[in-house]
């Protein structure tokens, strides 16, 4: 793979893809989000791809929701590829790469929380978008500056690292891409409660998505945290807010 993040994300990712589907909650249900936006666009019939698809999630909806469409299930991890219900449908890639040539270029490319694990979110969503049809559409959704503010919170006044991943802000993810070819530009709040910090974070270790540019904190700093995280509602449960980007742009 082309760099050590990249190979870390990837190992990461590898390791949980068998229990991926069982905790991947809020991926699931931006999937059935995505897909039911693109039943209502004109998007042209041809090749359609779900980029980091993971176990197929976002792929799978796409066919629910269009009878007989089948869409192309493009990951660098071989093990959540592995687990797609369709296995005649999917391609190994380093997505950190120049997408590969097809002589029919794809009229959808949909992704959903791929895009911040790559290390220059901005600059491949412009090269995706370059490498539409024409007529073609782009769908992204990932997490974005100012998702997990209670996490940073606790971190700030327990005076402890922030081991949360640092993500794009919109400004500095679209742009690169042309203004007027925006179609729709949504920010999307889900708040999760559990009652200590390790049942809240917990799905994010388990679906792989853990890794982290911060070194690990110790126990002693977790319970820190925990300590400190703000806004516990009566029953003393606390909250993990994620922010999520949709972007939907049209050739
Ligand atoms: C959080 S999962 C999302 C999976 C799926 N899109 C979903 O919504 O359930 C992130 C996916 O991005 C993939 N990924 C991360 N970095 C990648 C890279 N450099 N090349 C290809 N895939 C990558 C991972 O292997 C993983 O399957």
């Amino acid at each position: 793979m082309s760099n050590t993040w990249g190979s870390k994300v990837l190992d990461g990712f590898d390791g949980s893809a068998t229990q991926y589907n069982r905790a991947a909650r809020l991926q699931k249900a931006m999937a059935w989000r995505i897909a039911g936006h693109c039943q209502r666009l004109p998007i042209p019939s041809g090749r359609w791809l779900d980029l980091g698809s993971g176990t197929g999630l976002l792929a799978d909806a796409l066919e629910h929701r269009h009878p007989g469409k089948i869409v192309e299930r493009i990951d660098g991890s071989p093990s959540m590829l592995a687990c797609c219900t369709r296995q005649d449908q999917t391609q190994l890639w380093d997505l950190n790469q120049p997408l590969p040539v097809w002589r029919d270029p794809p009229t959808l490319i949909a992704s959903s929380f791929c895009l911040h694990w790559l290390s220059d979110p901005a600059t491949t969503l412009r090269h995706w978008f370059e490498r539409l049809a024409p007529n073609g559409w782009l769908i992204v959704a990932l997490p974005i500056e100012g998702c997990f503010p209670q996490w940073h919170a606790a971190a700030s006044q327990a005076s402890v690292p922030c081991s949360a991943l640092h993500f794009p802000s919109s400004k500095d993810l679209i742009a690169l891409l042309p203004n007027e070819q925006i179609r729709r530009q949504e920010k999307l709040s889900f708040s999760e409660q559990a009652n200590h910090i390790t049942a809240l974070l917990g799905p994010m270790k388990a679906i792989g998505a853990g890794t982290s540019t911060c070194a690990s904190l110790s126990v002693k700093q977790w319970r820190q945290l925990n300590t400190d995280w703000p806004a516990r509602c009566a029953e003393g449960r606390i909250k993990l807010t994620w922010v999520i980007q949709l972007l939907m742009i049209e050739r």
